[in-house]
């Protein structure tokens, strides 16, 4: 079914020289309830057109045919309004979105495959805040394709080699103990790490045994390469389960290290296209032509680099995906990088190096000192994980101390709380991390949503008996409703308009790689729920009234279900 929006949109592409994809953007929505529920802009049309945009917004209106959309228009000054019919969403939109239940805003299959590359920590280095943004912005994009019927791919290019397992490596000869590692590898290879930086300092030597030890690696020397396969072996089991734990997904974990013997080849093709350079020793592509600084290939000694890996990982994953897009959700700061890349994969002629995409995303400071104090400027997953179920557990117990599973509340609830916290920023911004403002229940905050959605459970077992959600069952005549002037009110009304704008926010968040729409989207819809359950009694509404109520609630528990799954988060039923 299309949304109302998408109707707007191809109704005035028939009348303008735009088309429905250039159109729906301009859609606005208006900020006050009697301008209309969407409203085109006309100024847009004015140059082209030569008329004042009041005279075209007035020339469209009249052009427009009754009927051609499930809904009415109307001109005002410059903009054109436009109003939903209500019968249709009392007929269609609530007994689409009832009906479909769980699968409400799934769509089917478009054919057509999208890898994300996401998360990508590095063994023994820090998971970084970087680490944390890319993992739960991947993980949502992730969802949301796949409810939109694409095939997806999730990739964890994980940083499992470079010059690191050569100091590794030293320091674990040297210092290490291996019933520590076992117990907790990633924050023990990262205090070997620091270590050997510590060492360091005081004995230059290290350096160059390290060295050795990676070179030895390279030259898949078996002592070597057991090590550092026990490194990354212990590493990628925590890492799971983390990953577990916050419900994020990955289709493959070929990581740097599986590109190793595809380096040559990646290089001779850059060789045959006249692109490589040497320079003392060392491999460079000049792109100065493209007006970027030139990129290091192959170092003297031999090892390749990131992007060497980045080019090979790419041909590898068109080969084996076919792939129509290839999403790298990657900070900001390595924006050259990326330009690099995509520069040198057009230039080796690839037509499809246009369907990469870089999905950048800003810094996030800790505004709680303790998250980055540990051992320099460093956050660990785990310990922001516990941070937060342990901060929910604490709200919880306070707010509602007769709940019977007060475990699975806190973990939906502070794990929810670091992933929305995360996503209802726009992308691009930095953002400030602050515990008290994520966890705040009547802030722009997961608990929040999911406070609104626990409420209307409630209220529907106590109207409908203990198995009362999800059953989605309940007959209801929209028909008739809308005969017996039922769900008239305004905040009813808003609250029905507001559901009918999940897919269109659904559709944009994949279209801008932006789940930010998403997450704003719920703070919307559950704001409209609670303005509606303050001035509409459900459970003491008589009869048939009492009945379209019930089935409106229904409808929004069903998007808010949904919508936050999407995001990656739980909705309890109780908390
Ligand atoms: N491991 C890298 C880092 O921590 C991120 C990798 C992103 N993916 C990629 N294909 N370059 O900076």
């Amino acid at each position: 079914m299309l949304t109302f929006k998408e109707e707007v949109a191809g109704l005035l592409s028939s009348l303008i020289a735009m088309s429905p994809a250039e159109i729906a953007p301009l859609l606005e929505i208006p900020p006050e309830p009697g301008m209309g529920d969407y409203a085109f802009p006309c100024f847009v049309l004015a140059r082209r057109q030569k008329k004042p945009p009041h005279v075209i917004a007035a020339e469209l209106a009249a052009r427009i045919e009754p009927g051609s959309i499930p809904g009415t228009v109307q001109n005002r000054g410059p903009y054109l309004n436009f109003y939903i019919d209500r019968p249709y969403l009392f007929e269609k939109l609530l007994l689409e979105i009832t009906g479909r239940g769980i699968d409400y805003g799934k769509e089917k299959g478009q054919n057509k495959t999208i890898v994300i590359d996401y998360s990508a920590p590095n063994i023994a280095k820090p998971f970084g805040v970087g680490h944390l943004r890319s993992t739960v912005i991947g993980s949502a994009l992730y969802r949301i394709y796949r409810a939109l019927g694409y095939r997806v791919v999730g990739i964890n290019h994980i940083g499992d080699w470079g010059t690191q397992f050569g100091k590794l490596i030293v320091a674990f000869r040297r210092w290490g103990d291996s019933s520590q590692l076992q117990k907790d590898p990633v924050h023990y290879l990262y205090h070997l790490y620091v270590q050997f930086h510590r060492e360091a300092e005081k004995e230059p030597e290290l350096n160059e045994e390290a060295r050795y030890w990676f070179r030895k690696l390279e030259l898949e020397d078996e002592d070597a390469v057991g090590i550092w396969e026990h490194f990354r072996g212990l590493s990628l089991i925590e890492f799971q389960r983390l990953y577990r734990l916050m419900g994020i997904e990955f289709d493959s974990y070929q990581g740097e290290s599986f590109y190793n013997n595809m380096l040559e080849e990646t290089l001779e093709l850059v060789r045959e296209k006249g692109l490589l350079k040497e320079s003392e020793g060392a491999l460079l592509a000049d792109l100065e032509p493209y007006g970027l600084p030139p990129c290091l290939l192959r170092k003297k000694d031999g090892a390749a680099l990131y992007i060497t890996r980045d080019l090979a990982a790419a041909i590898y994953r068109y080969k084996t995906y076919r792939f129509s897009k290839l999403l790298y959700v990657v900070g900001a700061e390595q924006t050259l990088h990326f330009k690099q890349f995509f520069k040198l994969l057009e230039l080796l002629g690839f037509p499809w190096a246009d369907d990469c995409i870089h999905v950048p995303f800003g810094l996030i400071h800790f505004k709680d000192g303790r998250m980055s104090t540990r051992e320099g400027k460093v956050i660990f997953l785990e310990d922001v994980i516990n941070r937060a179920i342990e901060m929910a557990q604490n709200i919880i117990r306070e707010k509602n101390p007769g709940l019977e599973n007060k475990e699975k509340a806190a973990k939906a609830v502070g794990l929810g709380a670091i992933i929305f916290g995360d996503l209802v920023n726009d992308r691009i911004k930095d953002v400030e991390f602050d515990w008290e403002k994520v966890l705040d229940f009547s802030g722009e905050t997961a608990p929040y949503v999911q406070y609104a959605h626990a409420r209307i459970c409630s209220i529907l077992k106590k109207a409908l008996g203990e198995s009362a959600t999800g059953s989605g069952e309940r007959h209801f005549d929209g028909a008739l409703a809308r005969a017996e002037g039922l769900l008239e009110a305004p905040e009813e009304e808003q609250l029905l308009i507001t559901l009918a704008r999940f897919k269109e926010q659904l559709r944009r968040a994949a279209e801008e790689y932006r789940p930010s729409f998403l997450a704003r989207y719920l703070l919307d819809l559950a704001r409209d729920f609670n303005k509606f359950y303050h001035n509409c009694p459900v459970l003491t509404a008589g009869g048939s009234l009492k009945e379209a109520r019930l089935l409106l609630i229904e409808g929004v528990r069903i998007v808010l279900h949904n919508g936050l799954e999407l995001l990656g988060i739980e909705a309890p039923e109780e908390m």
